[in-house]
């Protein structure tokens, strides 16, 4: 059809999921089949048990995203697979379940980087504006992105250690909660009365790199300082103390880089947008400067489909479609 009706399947990590997309911006239907309580009990996330599980539930995701849209498979324009970055194993599910739609139906197969399918998220539900910037915050990365075009991504800086959500995964867990921790740590962070002061790490002045390691270590030093005085913990002021470290060098540099480039749009995007004090404070910082800020919806932050046929409907507008041999690749760049 003229809009290009896309079928999307996205396998990265540990959700399995399906959408079909009318025209890059309508979702006829975005089922995302989690596998947390399975990760759950192993504190993470563990490739071989994803590839498996992911074997296990994708035809019936992705039978349950066209019954759901309402469409037949004849009537598709095109299927999308994420070709990465991702794990490898999980990568591969999505990828040779596309493929042989595509063979089968004789339509397009159309890879799509992961972080693409992240930021066009919000094409899902505004209209963007170029040139605009990306802050990419998830467990597996965060990248400041630069769109001076659609489509055309420019990474400005990203992490040289831990990803931010990979951060607040590990400072909740050396607080004994569940894995995810990240919402944990926000909601305690939120109930406190004081603050426990940690380092900020800027890195180089004109860098746009970001560093958490040295925080998150912060963290585990004030933890078995307290243990081994045998003092009380203050959690929720230490987890305050965290979040307002990340919050200010992430949205700082974010603010910095948005003006050197004059973009006209902000973009919040990945699982970490749904954090409270992160929103609550890019807000606050856009509406001061006037500019325009892009937060998705939770259900199009966190890893899914729809946001992948977003991003591959760019390439299908142009015609850039991929051989029926397409390999998954974990470390893809954009
Ligand atoms: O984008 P996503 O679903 O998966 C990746 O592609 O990585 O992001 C998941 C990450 C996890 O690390 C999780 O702890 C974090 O996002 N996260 C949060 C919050 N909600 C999810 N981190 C901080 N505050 C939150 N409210
Ligand atoms: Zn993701």
């Amino acid at each position: 059809t003229e809009a290009g009706l896309i079928l999307a399947i996205e396998t990265s990590c540990d959700e399995t999921s399906a959408a079909v997309i009318r025209g890059g911006k309508e979702i006829l239907s975005n089922i995302v089949s989690s596998q947390i309580e399975t990760h759950r009990l192993f504190g993470g996330v563990v490739p071989e048990i994803a590839s498996r599980k992911h074997v296990e539930v994708i035809t019936l995701i992705i039978e349950e995203a066209l019954q759901e849209a309402g469409v037949r498979p004849d009537e598709l324009s095109a299927v999308a697979v994420t070709q990465g970055p991702g794990l490898v194993g999980a990568l591969l599910v999505g990828i040779v379940s596309g493929m042989s739609l595509a063979m089968a139906l004789d339509i397009p197969l159309i890879g799509t980087h992961h972080i693409a399918g992240h930021i066009y998220a919000n094409a899902l539900v505004q209209e963007l504006e170029y040139p605009c910037l990306a802050l990419v915050v998830s467990g597996g990365h965060t990248e400041l992105v630069l769109l001076e075009e659609e489509g055309v991504f420019r990474i400005i800086g990203r992490t040289r250690d831990d990803a931010v959500g990979e951060a607040y995964d590990k400072v909740a867990r050396a607080l004994h909660y569940p894995y995810p921790g990240g919402p944990h740590v926000d909601r305690t962070a939120a109930e406190a009365q004081t603050v426990i002061e940690l380092p900020r790490s800027w890195l180089e002045p004109d860098s746009y790199d970001f560093s958490f390691s040295g925080l998150k270590s912060a963290v585990l030093a004030a933890i078995n300082q307290a243990n081994m005085k045998g003092l009380e913990l203050d959690v929720p002021g230490l987890a305050r103390g965290f979040q307002e470290s990340v919050i200010d060098v992430v949205t700082g540099k974010a603010m910095r880089a948005a003006r050197e480039h004059g973009v006209r749009q902000l973009l919040l995007c990945g699982g970490v947008a749904a954090n409270r004090g992160l929103r609550a404070r890019l807000t606050e910082l856009c509406e001061a400067e006037g500019l325009p800020l892009l937060i998705p919806p939770h259900s199009l932050c966190t890893d899914n489909a729809a946001m992948i046929g977003a991003a591959a409907h760019l390439k299908w507008k142009r015609g850039q479609f991929d051989e029926l041999d397409l390999k998954a690749d974990p470390g893809l760049s954009l």
